[in-house]
């Protein structure tokens, strides 16, 4: 079973269609990361998913059922931008009061138990305004885990946090999924941090969505290549077209998309008479991946 399935979602603001036709598959347990420009529709499709504003057309599932319902609506925990805290008191009380607002039994407990995943259990009476905002954002997840949703949705959770911060929270996203058994929506624009933590993509533009796919997949479809730095690449570039079919000059780098073997080209490029400054072979990553779909429409292999 699917935790969100959505079939032709259409979103209009007034006159401004946010969302035409979207497709979107999540399954359960996964980890999917949501990627798109700035006003491509990420943050409207999680508001949509939450019930936040209501579609213009299409449907949402969750779990199998329709988004209504009210057990599968019980079962979301949302961070949209951020948390709603009282700056002057404590991570604890305000713990405490949303727990409350929430209607949550136990709330110690409960309270207890979701600081301890996002690792504030050693923060509790640290005031909100003096958390830093990397534990901010891992409040906000705390909030969102209140009550043991099976389904987060997280908007761009990992925006502006210190590589300290990306590492503890990759590490509590991991957990959720693999400990608690819940799935996570996770939108963010920082692909290298994405790439370490996703098990599936979601790629969205003007509001529609033009790829998704597994990490496998998109291993696949991450070629290798060759790179070589040069003193000169237009005399390397033309010298190695004659004996590879794919050399393209990118990022001040020579590449070439042949398969072949780093070793084997050094020996080309010496029997050439020309040193290369560094050889070596390398993979495409999503974020290039990402601006090559972008920017060309289609993926490396076609
Ligand atoms: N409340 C709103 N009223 C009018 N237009 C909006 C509103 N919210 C978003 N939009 C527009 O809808 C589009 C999608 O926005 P959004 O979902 O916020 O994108 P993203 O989260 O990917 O940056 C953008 O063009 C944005 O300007
Ligand atoms: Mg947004």
């Amino acid at each position: 079973m699917n935790a969100i399935e959505i079939k032709n979602l259409g979103k209009n603001y007034g006159e401004k269609q946010a969302l035409s036709n979207l497709n979107m598959t999540v399954p359960m347990g996964a980890i999917y990361g949501f990627i798109g420009e700035n006003g491509s529709g990420k943050s409207t499709t999680e508001k949509l998913i939450c019930g936040l504003i209501r579609p213009n057309s299409g449907e949402i599932k969750l779990f199998g059922k329709d988004y209504n319902d009210q057990e599968i609506r019980s079962q979301i925990g949302v961070l949209i931008e951020s948390p709603g805290c009282f700056p002057n008191i404590s991570v604890w009380d305000n713990m405490k009061i949303q727990a409350a607002n929430l209607g949550i039994k136990n709330e110690n407990e409960e309270v207890r138990r979701v600081l301890k995943i996002v690792r504030m259990e050693g923060s509790a009476s640290n005031k909100f305004k003096n958390c830093s905002l990397g534990m901010k954002q891992r409040i906000g997840i705390a909030f969102a885990l209140l009550g043991h949703p099976k389904l987060l949705i997280l908007d761009e959770p990992i925006n502006g946090l210190d590589a300290d911060g990306m590492r503890i929270m990759r590490e509590v996203l991991i957990d959720i999924t693999k400990n608690l058994n819940s799935t996570v929506l996770i939108s963010s624009h920082i692909l290298s941090e994405l790439e370490k933590i996703a098990t599936h993509y979601g790629i969205i533009r003007n509001g529609k969505m033009i790829k998704e796919m597994t990490a496998e997949e998109l291993e696949k479809e991450c070629p290798t290549y060759i790179a070589i730095k040069t003193k000169n690449n237009i005399e390397t570039k033309q010298s190695l077209e004659k004996r590879y079919k794919k050399v393209i000059e990118e990022n001040e780098e020579l590449r070439i998309y042949d398969s072949c073997l780093a070793k084997d080209v050094v020996s080309y490029l010496y029997s050439q008479n020309i040193l290369p400054i560094e050889v070596q072979t390398a993979k495409i990553n999503l974020e290039e991946y990402y601006t090559h779909l972008m920017d060309k429409g289609g993926s490396y292999n076609e």
